[in-house]
């Protein structure tokens, strides 16, 4: 069994999320006989350090990122540090030749993503992106079902990401509402959006975008207060000075038309992670909300219209992973442990047949400056 050192970089949210993938690994991925290893974790809030080591089993802890990345028994960082430090983390992963795993967008700025992707050209280590949805047993089997023709020739995509995230008008302000640390839903979410857009439906070459702030003051939080807490009308306040709304008219190289859309900022979606795929002999669609259902349609001649519900089961890609019951559902996490079973597959297997890298990510950064140069010269934009 190979043995494969890890250190992770920002232990909020995501730094467990990933902790938790690769202590999974063993036992859900025991044909691709890796061992990952948590070597180190970094965190400038030291409790949470400390913290983070003693629950996930690392070797050691430091509030010096750098130290990571120099460790030698560290093969692979994750980047799950906030987008605005991506960058520069990337730059020393890559001085001290490191596998990489970054959450998304990959920097602060689609230009910031774009500069990762031209770094990384021709490295000789792996990289790879949280773009976690594509890896859903059912996003994976609509892929499938598109790429076999099921549902014909593909005319247009619905898509979109709706978060209640920052709905609350008292949740804390934070590096996510601050332009200069990078744009809001445009990046957040609208990212992994379009990411799905590309993934079922091709390259897209049109865009007309549209961006907008409904919320413009958040409560200061206090020092290692939970980004995701919320504060009171009597805290002090700061504007938010990037976007919480985007949409986008798109047309895929493929001739199909789409529309995709992200808010952080209203009620009622949750985690409204959604597409709905339309062609000519059918159509397909999926609500994160609802993970372990796909909906299709295949249209018969004389047969009574609608769609019907696929429930995830082993007979779909990775269910099997996790349980061997027809309509046990998988949940988010799961997502994140297939996202580091791929990863792995790539750096040991050299198999890159469900991979998503640094070129995937520029791919999205050119369509997201594409939505910024349209919104800002209400023109259409070509790619
Ligand atoms: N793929 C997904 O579904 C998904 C979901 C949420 C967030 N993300 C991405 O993950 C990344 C982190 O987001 P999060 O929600 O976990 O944020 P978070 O605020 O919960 O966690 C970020 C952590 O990084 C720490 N940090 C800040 N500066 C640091 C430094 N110099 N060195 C070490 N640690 C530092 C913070 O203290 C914090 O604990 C972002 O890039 C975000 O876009 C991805």
């Amino acid at each position: 069994m190979k043995e494969i050192g890890v250190g992770i970089i920002g232990m909020g949210w995501m730094g467990e999320a990933h902790s938790n993938a690769y202590n999974n690994i063993k036992a859900k991925f025991a044909s691709l006989n890796v061992s990952p290893k948590l070597i180190i974790c970094s965190e400038i809030i030291e409790e949470r350090a400390q913290a983070a080591k003693r629950r996930f089993g690392f070797e050691k802890c430091t509030t010096d990122w750098k130290k990571v990345v120099e460790d030698p028994a560290v093969d692979i960082v994750d980047i799950t540090a906030p987008n605005s430090l991506h960058l520069e983390m990337i730059e020393y992963c890559i001085k001290h030749k490191k596998h990489i795993n970054c959450e998304k967008p990959v920097g602060a700025f689609p230009d910031d993503t774009i500069k990762a992707y031209e770094l990384v050209k021709d490295y000789e280590k792996e990289t790879f992106v949280g773009y976690n949805y594509r890896w859903s047993p059912l996003v994976q089997e609509a892929k499938k079902l598109i790429e076999d023709g099921a549902i014909g020739e593909l005319r247009h995509f619905r898509g979109r990401f709706f978060s209640c995230y920052a709905a609350d008008e008292l949740g804390f302000y934070s590096w996510r509402f601050e332009k200069e640390n990078g744009h809001g839903a445009l990046t957040d979410i609208m990212s992994h959006a379009v990411d799905m857009a590309i993934n079922l439906m091709g390259e897209i070459s049109e865009v007309q975008g549209v961006m907008d702030t409904f919320i413009k003051q958040r409560p200061i939080a206090p020092a290692g207060a939970s980004h995701y807490a919320k504060g009171s009308k009597n805290d002090e306040m700061k504007d938010v000075t990037n976007d919480d709304y985007v949409n986008a008219i798109v047309k895929f190289k493929n001739g199909a038309r789409g529309y995709i859309d992200s808010s952080r900022a209203f009620y009622g979606p949750t985690s409204e992670m959604t597409f709905e795929v339309h062609g000519s002999k059918g159509s397909i669609k999926w609500n994160f909300e609802e993970m372990n259902t796909l909906n299709l349609y295949i249209h018969e001649e004389g047969k009574q219209n609608g769609y019907r519900k696929i429930y995830s089961s082993p007979l779909h890609s990775n269910h099997g992973n996790f349980n061997p019951s027809d309509g046990s559902g998988l949940g988010y996490e799961d997502l994140k442990a297939i996202e580091a079973a791929n990863f792995l597959n790539v750096i040991v297997h050299n198999d890159k047949s469900k991979k998503v890298n640094f070129e995937d990510a520029k791919n999205v950064a050119l369509v997201l400056n594409a939505i910024i140069e349209s919104n800002e010269n209400k023109t259409v934009v070509s790619l």
